[in-house]
């Protein structure tokens, strides 16, 4: 008879702060540090979850429905569930990263966005039939913008979401995270002490150690030139930061290049504002994401669900305005889209799923988000998302932040 480990874990998790828990546990602390992240004193990236739970529902005692749906066309695509994969950087987490990701966000039906920083190809990461977003920042020459872009066309993507909003905020109260610029033997024995405490996370990379015969590299292979080898991490931040801030002209032309090249929809990441929401309407973009970066950038900027309906408002009859920031149960997706969002992108949500159980994580994560908006329907006796209007929640007076409102934005309401 086989001896099954009754105290084993099961790898299934019912909620996100579950997962959270046990990536804290399984994760380095270096790492673990890097993904909860928040710059300055953490203002903004407490505020995008606390907004959430000062939103309240009114559920109906009878008269729920039957069947519910969440489907809903976003960017051009048609999705099961409102929840998108918002890119990020930081996938040392398991060694699969990106492609877990992508894998996970096919299985669902859900659009994978791909950071400009991430860790695994874009080849690799459209090669699992994912629905691949590319992500851009504004960095380096308008030449190396095109043929980034180029080549994210030819794998495949779908859309380009250029994220614009980052100021480089440095300076955090709880220390920022050590990232080694490349992970020798050097760093490695500097970092040993955090990282030994954590043997399952070691294994793992282990174990792709012996397959790859390859220590896990801290490169950027989606800013690799053409037939040259990927910048390290830090050579790419340092391209970033050296490129100077881009204008609305420059979006338009990188709206219009995209165009050219691709002719999918180009998407406008970290709008907080009513008047930027305005200006990224007449640069032609097809799609906004109302947020602050996961309260990482410029500290003190409002929850991203405080700024959604002053902006949806705005222009939501034109373009696609979505959300990231806070989001973490099928509730916070319900409230998001009752003040106009039309779907809700997340972070650290499947990162922590990532860390927890790997695509099949990521998977429950997914999962437990459209368990909670399905949830959230029927107690609200509505057949679908699309039904969800402002008037379905409780909300707070002074709860909107409307930014940057200008007369002619009133007017045009
Ligand atoms: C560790 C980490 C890395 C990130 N890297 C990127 C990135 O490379 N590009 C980008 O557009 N946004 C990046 N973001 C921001 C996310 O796309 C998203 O805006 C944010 O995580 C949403 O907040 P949430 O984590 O509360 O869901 C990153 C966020 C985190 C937490």
């Amino acid at each position: 008879m086989k001896f099954e480990n009754p105290w084993k874990q099961n790898p299934w998790f019912e909620s996100v702060a579950v997962a959270q828990e046990r990536a804290r546990k399984r994760l380095p602390q270096p790492v673990y540090g890097a993904l909860v992240a928040g710059s300055e004193r953490g203002q903004s990236v407490a505020d995008n979850q606390a907004a959430f739970a000062e939103l309240g529902l009114a559920p109906h005692v009878v008269g729920q429905l039957p069947e519910r749906t969440q489907e809903t066309t976003v960017f051009g695509q048609t999705i099961g569930s409102p929840v998108i994969i918002s890119p990020t950087g930081v996938q040392a987490v398991h060694p699969d990263g990106e492609v877990a990701v992508a894998r996970a966000a096919a299985a669902r039906g859900t659009i994978m966005g791909l950071s400009n920083f991430a860790s695994k190809s874009v080849e690799e990461v459209t090669a699992t039939g994912a629905t691949t977003f590319f992500q851009m920042y504004w960095t380096g020459e308008r030449d190396t913008m095109v043929q980034r872009m180029t080549r994210a066309h030819d794998a495949g993507v779908k859309g380009l979401i250029a994220t614009l909003d980052w100021s480089f905020s440095m300076g955090r109260d709880w220390g920022s995270p050590e990232i080694p610029e490349k992970v020798d033997l050097k760093a490695m024995v500097r970092l040993a002490p955090k990282v030994a405490t954590k043997p399952r996370w070691v294994k793992q990379f282990g174990q792709e150690f012996l397959r790859t015969k390859q220590l896990p590299d801290l490169t950027a292979p989606n800013l690799a030139p053409p037939g040259g080898a990927a910048p390290t991490f830090f050579g790419a931040y340092y391209e970033w930061m050296t490129t100077p801030p881009p204008s609305w002209e420059d979006v338009a032309w990188m709206r219009e290049t995209w165009a050219q090249i691709s002719g999918t929809p180009f998407v406008l990441k970290g709008v907080c504002r009513v008047d930027d929401a305005l200006r990224a309407v007449d640069a032609g973009v097809a799609g906004i994401s109302v947020s602050n970066h996961g309260g990482n950038n410029l500290d003190g900027t409002p929850a991203a669900i405080r700024m959604v309906r002053p902006i949806a408002d705005a222009v939501g009859e034109q373009i696609d305005v979505v959300m990231d920031g806070g989001v973490r149960r099928g509730s916070d997706v319900v409230k998001a889209l009752a003040l106009g969002a039309k779907a809700v992108m997340i972070g650290r949500a499947y990162l922590w799923g990532l860390a927890a159980n790997g695509q099949a994580g990521v998977e429950n994560v997914l999962d437990v988000l459209s368990g909670g908006v399905d949830s959230a329907l029927r107690g609200l006796a509505l057949a679908s998302t699309a039904e969800l209007r402002p008037g379905h929640l409780i909300v707070p007076e002074g709860f909107d932040r409307a930014l940057g409102v200008p007369e002619t934005a009133a007017a045009r309401r």
